[in-house]
């Protein structure tokens, strides 16, 4: 007999032998079968949440995906979110290395996609010292207040000649306005370097540049390099790298040149007196490129979240003209109907309005699967074994729309927050547009303060209508984005001045 024919007889004993002596399989996450080398790839959609969502009505709340080479685990009710988020944070809080957040961080020297360990906590620290501290939030009270008026000035030109206004614009601008006052020290309104609509441009670009996924995450060297080249993947996020940039380069330069620096102080001269000392609290020397780190978090992190959160509130009370008219009679019999500005102090005492934010937030997370996670080591969650350095999504827009969590989910009702103690503040996992745990949202104060100005702003001082010749019927819920999703088409409407 040759050795040939011997081999094939013999073959299918040594598989039964090397199966029984090979280790026992770890029980893996259910998921949809996938093909060779691409894994789950051919069943993603334009969304991944959608996609996600799809799947895991089929798979469940634990499901195993992959992409191209590597392990993704997607959770999809609230109790894995809180097994995830809670129980095992500290063994799941690093971030995925991928190629754009490499290159839109400077080599992850920002907090947002930087790996877990001592720089991401003493960036975090500085930051949130010098951008979310209440006493910075108190000291930066003026300049929310400043762009508040700008918006109502804006909007009243739109009411006096009944013209629709694009609410994208007018609140993207009232947004980046307050935050890069804050962060850069400056406005891009009256700025001889970049105009506001290309700042927005630029934002649009960046987060689509990082959220898109590129080949080379997924593929190993080579091949999904080479497919990035081909499709031109890599050298579009490039440019806007570029672009990017020589923006933040013109910023510094800026600071550099006034070297006078109003108080308080923003964030960006902050950093530039740190650059190359040691801080006070020790090890992390601060370079040119945490500077520029921590810009692009708040290009990327900052602005978009609040801009979307607030289009889908006022599209949903569009929608729904009894909870409008519910909202504006609390709103205007609260607050009177004699101020000439909204106040901080204001947003204390419009208690429906918080509903309606929190109902929004529910059925639109402006991040849907907040940030990709990484496992750090072997967990174990609901008896399946995730092994160390496999990729981790949450699907919040699941959790949202959960009829285990929700009743009538697919309906927008803000009452149902009312006698609840759920809140988005991270402690309650079937309600999270912020994250929970070490990962959440640091700005979340912030953006929280800047939604609720904003909406008060629009609802206190206009009446809103759709443009003529439109309906209810007419207004278009598609929507757009990557770590973001924004609603697709602008909302347009008309203001009318609520008093003369
Ligand atoms: C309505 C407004 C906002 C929403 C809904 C929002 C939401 C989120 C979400 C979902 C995450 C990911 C959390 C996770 O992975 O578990 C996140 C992270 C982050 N956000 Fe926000 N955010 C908002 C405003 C802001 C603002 C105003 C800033 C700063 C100017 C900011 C800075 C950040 C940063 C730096 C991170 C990364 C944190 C880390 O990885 O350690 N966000 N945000
Ligand atoms: C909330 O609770 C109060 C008092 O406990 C009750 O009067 C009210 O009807 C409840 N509202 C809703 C929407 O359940
Ligand atoms: C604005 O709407 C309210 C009802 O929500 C109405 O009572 C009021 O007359 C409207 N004001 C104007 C100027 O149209």
């Amino acid at each position: 007999m040759s050795i040939f024919i011997c081999f094939i007889f013999l073959f299918p004993l040594f598989l039964i032998l090397f199966k029984n002596l090979s280790p026992p399989k770890q029980k893996l996450p259910p998921g949809p079968t996938g093909l060779p080398i691409i894994g789950n790839l051919h069943q993603l959609g334009r969304f991944l949440h959608k996609s996600f969502h799809k799947l895991s009505l089929k798979h469940g709340p634990v499901m195993l995906l992959h992409f191209g080479f590597v392990p993704v685990v997607v959770f999809s009710s609230k109790e894995t979110a809180k097994e995830v988020l809670k129980t095992h944070d500290l063994e799941t809080c690093t971030r995925p290395k991928m190629v754009a957040t490499g290159l839109f961080t400077y080599n992850f020297k920002d907090i947002g996609f930087t790996q877990y360990g001592e720089d991401w906590r003493e960036m975090k620290k500085l930051v949130g010292l010098e951008l979310f501290s209440p006493k910075k939030q108190k000291s930066f009270k003026y300049i929310r207040e400043e762009e508040s008026d700008l918006l109502v000035k804006k909007l009243s030109k739109s009411a006096q000649t009944q013209t629709p206004i694009d609410l994208g614009k007018a609140l993207f601008s009232f947004t980046a306005g307050i935050i890069f006052r804050l962060a850069f020290g400056q406005n891009f309104r009256e700025c001889d370097f970049i105009h506001m609509e290309r700042v927005e441009e630029l934002v649009l670009e960046s987060e689509t540049s990082v959220g898109t996924l590129a080949f080379t995450d997924f593929f190993p060297t080579g091949l999904g390099w080479l497919i990035d080249r081909i499709s031109g993947q890599h050298s579009r996020v490039n440019k806007v790298f570029s672009k990017l940039t020589s923006f933040f380069q013109h910023v510094i330069d800026d600071h550099l040149k006034t070297k006078q620096r109003q108080d308080p102080s923003d964030l960006v001269s902050t950093m530039l007196d740190m650059i190359n000392k040691p801080t006070k609290s020790g090890s992390l020397k601060i370079t040119s490129d945490h500077l520029k780190g921590v810009m692009s978090d708040v290009f990327l992190a900052g602005v978009n979240a609040g801009v979307i959160t607030m289009i889908w509130a006022m599209t949903e009370l569009t929608r729904h003209p009894k909870v409008m008219k519910k909202l504006q009679e609390e709103i205007r019999t609260t607050l009177g109907s004699n101020k000439d500005r909204i106040t901080e102090e204001d947003l204390q005492k419009v208690d429906y309005m918080k509903l309606v934010i929190e109902e929004t937030f529910r059925l639109h997370p402006p991040a849907p699967l907040l940030l990709p996670r990484l496992t750090m080591s072997d967990i174990k969650i609901q008896g399946y074994n995730i092994p160390k350095n496999t990729m981790i999504e949450i699907n919040t827009y699941t959790i949202g729309r959960d009829p285990k969590c929700w009743t009538n989910p697919e309906e927008f009702i803000p009452e149902r927050f009312i006698n609840t103690s759920i809140s988005y503040k991270g402690q309650h996992f079937e309600f999270l547009p912020f994250g929970a745990g070490r990962r959440s949202c640091p700005g979340m104060a912030l953006g929280i303060t800047i939604v609720e100005l904003g909406l008060l702003n629009l609802l206190y001082f206009f009446n809103w209508s759709l443009p003529e010749g439109m309906s209810i019927a007419d207004i278009d819920m598609e929507e757009v984005g990557a770590l973001n999703i924004a609603k697709k088409l602008p909302l347009e409407l008309v203001p009318t001045l609520h008093h003369s």
